[in-house]
């Protein structure tokens, strides 16, 4: 007998969706429906690979009546299949980064509140136990200084070297570092950016290699991110936050806790946060929505922040942020 309770369609049939596919064929009330990519070799791998149908618009896919739809598209492509599933009051589950500027995401972002749609976004570090042994670490002891880094090669994809298909190392990749540094340390007011200005080596690139920013956060800490896509290699990708005699260092494979006591690493594996933002979405498409860490109003604050680095850079100025509650 069947255990289906949630039939889901994607939208962006490339290397993520692959990777949410796989995940939701461990969960036992999952069925993919349906795929929709422009790219008909990957729409028809994806949906080989999950027993669904390809379908030639998102339109056809609400046709089949899926209980959610996986918005995987690159940062360029975001728009038509959000507002077409939220008019049509399905669950909707979108990967970072939400576009390429604060525009379309801040109406989309509306247009979730008003109708009450259930989302998910694809901010898995969120999930991670690292975090919580990181919150743990810092429980009591406000936040004075964080440090973050995303040190990385050019991602393997034609459209991420060029400001119109990525908008970018600081919005499409160290979003997440962002994202964590609003989690653990509060909503940041200030930034100030500066970029090399010197694309890497990869066809047709016109994004920035290296980037330094500060950060002054709402609540009086400061921070620092540092970028870089040089590398033929993902060097490092982390968040190090620092309070009275705490030192917190938060990866995608665990948690390291220093005090005057000593010293403690705790491992998490990586693919647990991926199966964990999945399960959630799904749970809150049933109904749940305790465990969804992070919606598209708050992954918004997010992206604003991302892009709030992207446009200092841009622009050589400090750019300050809207802190009060949305
Ligand atoms: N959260 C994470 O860990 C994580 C990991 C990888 C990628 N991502 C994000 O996921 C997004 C996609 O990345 P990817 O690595 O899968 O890229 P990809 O290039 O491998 O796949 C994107 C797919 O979307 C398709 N597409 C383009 N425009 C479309 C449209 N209008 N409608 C439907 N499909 C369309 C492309 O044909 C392609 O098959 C990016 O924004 C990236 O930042 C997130």
């Amino acid at each position: 007998m069947s255990t289906t309770r949630y039939r889901v369609g994607f939208v962006g049939a490339g290397g993520v969706a692959t990777r949410h596919a796989t995940v939701l064929a461990e969960f036992p009330d999952v069925a993919i429906a349906g795929v929709v990519d422009p790219n008909p070799e990957a729409a028809r791998a994806l949906a080989d690979q999950a027993g669904a149908t390809v379908e030639q618009s998102v339109d056809d896919l609400l046709a089949l009546e899926v209980d959610a739809v996986y918005v995987c598209v690159p940062p360029f492509a975001h728009g038509q299949a959000e507002t077409a599933v939220l008019a049509a009051g399905v669950p909707l589950f979108v990967e970072k980064p939400l576009g390429l500027d604060t525009e379309l995401p801040a109406k989309l972002a509306a247009q979730v509140v008003a109708a009450d749609v259930v989302t998910g976004v694809g901010f898995h570090w969120r999930y991670s136990a690292a975090v919580e042994r990181a919150r743990a670490a810092l429980a009591g002891r406000p936040v004075s200084l964080v440090a973050g880094a995303w040190l990385d090669k050019v991602p393997p994809v034609g459209w991420w070297p060029r400001r119109d298909g990525s908008g970018g190392q600081l919005v499409e990749q160290a979003v997440h570092v962002v994202d964590l540094a609003r989690v653990l340390a509060g909503e940041v007011a200030e930034v100030y950016a500066v970029a090399d200005a010197s694309p890497p080596d990869a066809p047709g690139a016109d994004v920035d290699s290296s980037a330094a920013a500060t950060l002054r956060f709402a609540s009086g800490a400061v921070g620092t991110l540092s970028t870089t896509c040089r590398l033929g290699w993902k060097h490092r990708a982390a968040l190090e936050v620092y309070a009275d005699g705490v030192a917190v260092a938060i990866s995608e494979d665990g948690c390291e806790v220093r005090t005057a006591d000593g010293h403690q690493w705790h491992p998490v594996d990586p693919m647990d946060a991926k199966r964990a933002v999945d399960r959630a979405f799904l749970d809150a498409v049933g109904g749940d929505r305790s465990g969804v860490l992070v919606d598209y109003p708050d992954a918004l604050r997010s992206h604003q922040l991302a892009c709030a680095l992207a446009t200092s850079a841009a622009e050589r100025r400090p750019v300050e942020l809207e802190t009060a509650d949305v």
